[in-house]
């Protein structure tokens, strides 16, 4: 079985993207073939600043080993280190079309508050696309926003198999029972995000123990006592019910019946302290890794020269089946 996932090296990352992304990779990297891509071509389709994306990278890189991926296991790597992403994009871009990417609800809602929108921002879906069907992969580790994304990859696939005939495996996206959609502790009905959340709505993975508790006992929640999971009536307590999964790895209905007599009070204390509980280690290991610069760079460049051979027949299978010539080896 193979697995694939990208994650972008922009903003600070937070407890949703540790739901729907890191713990799901550690997760899965246990049953296959897996990899796991930082993707920094897709961290450039909004105004960025040079210097940050180069620090942001290793931070991300540093963050994944921490959240438990095994570089002997998994193959980590940086997508603009494997130039087959870029290619790739370029062609199934010649496939996907405009009227499909103008459904996309993210290139809406990104797109929708700016000036002046990039091309890249609009063909990000069929970079995405690449990154995934360049692998075989069957299987995608993600959150719940990236459905629609991995749909179009989806769809992609099996236009270009039934155009150029059987080239692509294609890909389901796997998301978490629980906690794939973390929502924005001050603002319940928007989910936890780097670019469009309340910071004190958002808990980053690298926040101080007092600024998690701070941020969980502040939680909007409605005004009744029960602690049950309801989305529609309780949205900030369902929320905080999914967050405590997350946390301890229990069910819906185990947090349910242990608050079964408690009050908010203490549920957002707990949740707090579970939250702390959860990210010491990670933060401890974050650290010592990412102090060596340099052993994260050569982590990085043995994941790339794994992901560029193995995705390189698959690259090299689109260009035949399209009609290209190739070079003959000299
Ligand atoms: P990004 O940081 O946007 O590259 O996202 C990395 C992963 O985190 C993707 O699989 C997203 O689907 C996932 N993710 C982002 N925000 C959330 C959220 N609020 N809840 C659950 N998963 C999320
Ligand atoms: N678009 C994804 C996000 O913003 C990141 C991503 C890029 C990705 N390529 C991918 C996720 C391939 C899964 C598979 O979260």
């Amino acid at each position: 079985m193979k697995i694939f996932s990208g994650i972008q090296p922009t903003g600070a990352k937070h407890l949703g993207n540790y739901s729907g992304g890191f713990r799901q990779y550690a997760a899965t990297q246990e049953q296959g073939d897996a990899f796991f891509c930082i993707v920094d071509l897709h961290s450039v389709t909004v105004p960025h600043d040079p210097e940050d994306l180069r620090t942001r990278t290793l931070d991300l890189a540093a963050l994944m080993f921490a959240t438990g991926l095994d570089p002997e296991r998994s193959t980590v790597f940086v997508q603009s280190h494997v130039t087959a992403h870029a290619e790739a994009a370029w062609l199934l871009g010649c496939v996907a079309t405009i009227g499909e990417l103008r459904r996309m609800t993210q290139f809406k809602d990104k797109a929708g508050t700016r000036e002046s929108v990039s091309v890249g921002l609009f063909t990000y879906p069929v970079l995405m696309a690449g990154d995934i069907l360049l692998y075989q992969t069957d299987i995608v580790p993600i959150g719940d926003d990236q459905r629609q994304h991995l749909e179009l990859s989806r769809d992609i696939a099996e236009r270009f198999n039934s155009r150029f005939g059987k080239t692509f495996t294609v890909p389901r996206g796997v998301y978490p029972e629980a906690g794939a959609r973390i929502m924005d502790l001050q603002e319940p009905g928007n989910k936890m995000s780097t670019t469009g959340g309340n910071p004190q709505g958002t808990i980053y993975l690298l926040d101080p123990p007092e600024a998690v508790r701070k941020k969980v006992k502040t939680a909007v929640t409605d005004s009744g006592r029960e602690v049950v999971h309801d989305t529609n009536e309780k949205a900030g307590i369902s929320n905080l019910i999914e967050i405590m999964t997350v946390a301890t790895g229990e069910s819906i209905t185990e947090v349910e019946s242990r608050y079964e007599s408690a009050g908010y009070g203490q549920f957002k204390s707990d949740v707090g302290d579970a939250v702390v509980e959860l990210l010491a280690p990670i933060q401890a290991r974050y650290h010592e890794l990412r102090d060596d610069s340099a052993e994260l760079e050569r982590m990085l460049t043995h994941g790339a020269t794994k992901a560029r051979e193995a995705s390189a027949p698959t690259l090299e299978k689109m260009y035949e089946r399209m009609g290209f010539t190739r070079p003959k080896g000299e």
